[in-house]
């Protein structure tokens, strides 16, 4: 990640390789007028133009962005990332974008550190003498440091923002690491692993981890982790993640619940999914990862509060071991559940995980998961759908999330679906409904018996998760670590309130 800096110097003497100027709509272009114009420059929103400064101001190169009249804080947000992503051969970047308040100027560190982003890990180098055994052809060069210009520069708020926003912008990209790793290397035992190594990086004692490997999910009945996990040859495991800051007495400080949805690969299991809709089912672990990243971020800003997380992983897997439709499971605090269908798994080790969470008796409840195609279908690709038991504690959701830059929409858990939940004619409950209307409620309706009175929100990320559409703004293609964002803004608000 590139270091960032903030400056009150003007734009013209910025001495980086690079300088990049927001335009707003219909602003007067000043000097660079001749050249935006020669270039079609119209101003339109993410419209970006680069030429040679030619003597114009000090950085060799100006990349100039379209921004609203009134852009918002994930505008800048949006602009930062797109212009670091774009930039080629530059390795120190000056933003001058004009950041309103604290806030925008944190929004455009995000930005860069969230455009910055790149999956690596299993490219080879792009070095035509590779097979020769030579050494490594040179490399474009990488951005290394950026310094936005703002006036608010020497605030000591305005250096906290920054830092703040780095803290969680690196756990949005751990998240996406961890979606993007092909599934082969990630199976339940190794992403239980990489869990473990991120939240003890950086001596980060204040998180505490447990992790149940089968024989222990056995002992404690976790009945749908065990059931999902059975057809594969790699078992479940749950992590248990639990965070309360040292320098408190934490009896008084809120308490939230974390719970995600782990599948590290999602075949379908026997109710197999055909090859094109299972290509991109590594991605069915964006939920864990999302609350495994937004807790360690929580503990590293240190946050006033007390987090409590469980990621239930499992890889779902057809074989003569697996799990039938047909099977009725008993899951952790004995509900009997019949499944029809080993595609909708991802249910079922969040039941188990909920029941947990219940039991931590935490003020509420949040579960993150890839769970529904029907969401996908009701809300689209980019907005996560937000499921409740307390409309007060889902508006807050929704409004963490706008102040966060994530889109997020409320469905609701209706009557009917919780009747279809329970109509099962041999368990307590059913796991599927074979018409597939209204699928992300009677799926949320199915998570709902599982949390009882505590207050409680599901978000059904099965669209925002992963993107197989080109970059755009701050979204990389493939794993975008949506929800880590949220979570650390509603863990900052509920420890705002105490
Ligand atoms: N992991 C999928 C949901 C999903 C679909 C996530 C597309 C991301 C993109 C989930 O386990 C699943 O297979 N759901 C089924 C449920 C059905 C069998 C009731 C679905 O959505 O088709
Ligand atoms: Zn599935
Ligand atoms: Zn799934």
């Amino acid at each position: 990640m590139p270091t960032v800096k903030l400056s009150t110097a003007k734009s013209a003497t910025a001495s980086a390789d690079a300088l990049v100027i927001g335009i707003r709509h219909d602003e007067d272009k000043g000097d660079l007028a001749p050249s935006l114009d020669l270039l079609g420059f119209t101003g339109e929103k993410s419209q970006m133009v680069v030429f040679p400064s030619n003597g114009l101001v000090k950085a060799k190169v100006i990349a100039a962005i379209g921004l609203p009249a009134e852009p918002s804080a994930e505008d800048l947000r949006r602009a930062a990332a797109q212009a670091v992503r774009s930039l080629k051969n530059v390795s120190s970047v000056t933003l001058d974008l004009h950041p309103a308040s604290v806030d925008e100027v944190a929004a455009i560190a995000e930005g860069v550190h969230l455009g910055s982003y790149a999956f690596t890990a299993f490219k080879s180098a792009k070095d035509s003498s590779r097979k020769a055994g030579r050494k490594k052809a040179a490399e474009p060069a990488e951005i290394t440091e950026v310094t936005i210009l703002t006036a608010f520069a020497r605030q000591t708020s305005a250096a906290t923002a920054v830092d703040r926003a780095q803290t969680v912008a690196e756990a949005v990209n751990v998240a996406r690491d961890w979606v993007n790793m092909p599934p082969g290397d990630l199976r339940p035992a190794a992403f239980a692993a990489a869990i473990s190594d991120f939240a003890g990086e950086g001596g980060s004692t204040d998180v505490k981890i447990q992790v149940w490997d089968e024989k222990r999910l056995e002992k404690e009945d976790c009945g749908g982790i065990l059931g999902v996990g059975r057809g594969s040859d790699s078992p479940p495991r749950l992590v248990r993640l639990s965070y309360s800051p040292a320098a408190s007495a934490s009896k008084d400080l809120p308490h939230l619940a974390l719970v995600g949805k782990g599948i590290t690969f999602d075949s379908g299991g026997l109710s197999i999914k055909p090859g094109a809709s299972m290509q991109t089912m590594k991605l069915d672990m964006a939920g864990a990862a999302a609350v495994v990243a937004a807790t360690v971020a929580i503990a590293r800003l240190g946050l006033p509060i007390r987090i409590t997380a469980f990621a239930c992983l499992a890889e779902n897997m057809p074989s003569g071991g697996a799990t039938r439709p047909g099977d009725v499971l008993r899951m952790r605090g004995g509900a009997t559940v019949e499944v029809h269908n080993t595609d909708a798994e991802g249910r079922l080790v969040l039941a188990d995980g909920l029941t947990l969470a219940v039991e931590a008796n935490p003020d509420h409840v949040v579960d993150v998961a890839t769970l529904t195609g029907a969401c996908v279908v009701a809300l689209g690709n980019n907005t996560t759908g937000v499921l409740t038991n307390d409309e007060e504690f889902g508006e807050a959701v929704i409004d963490a999330a706008h102040s966060s830059g994530e889109s997020m929409w409320p469905l609701p858990i209706t009557e009917e679906m919780q009747d279809l939940v329970r109509s099962s004619s041999i368990a307590d409950l059913r796991q599927h409904n074979p018409k597939p209307a209204g699928g992300a409620l009677f799926a949320a309706a199915f998570l709902r018996e599982f949390v009882g009175e505590l207050s409680w929100a599901h978000l059904d990320i099965a669209g925002p998760s992963f993107n197989e559409g080109s970059a755009h703004g701050h979204t990389p293609v493939g794993g975008t670590g949506v929800g880590v964002r949220t979570l650390v803004q509603i863990a900052s608000r509920l420890a705002d309130t105490r």
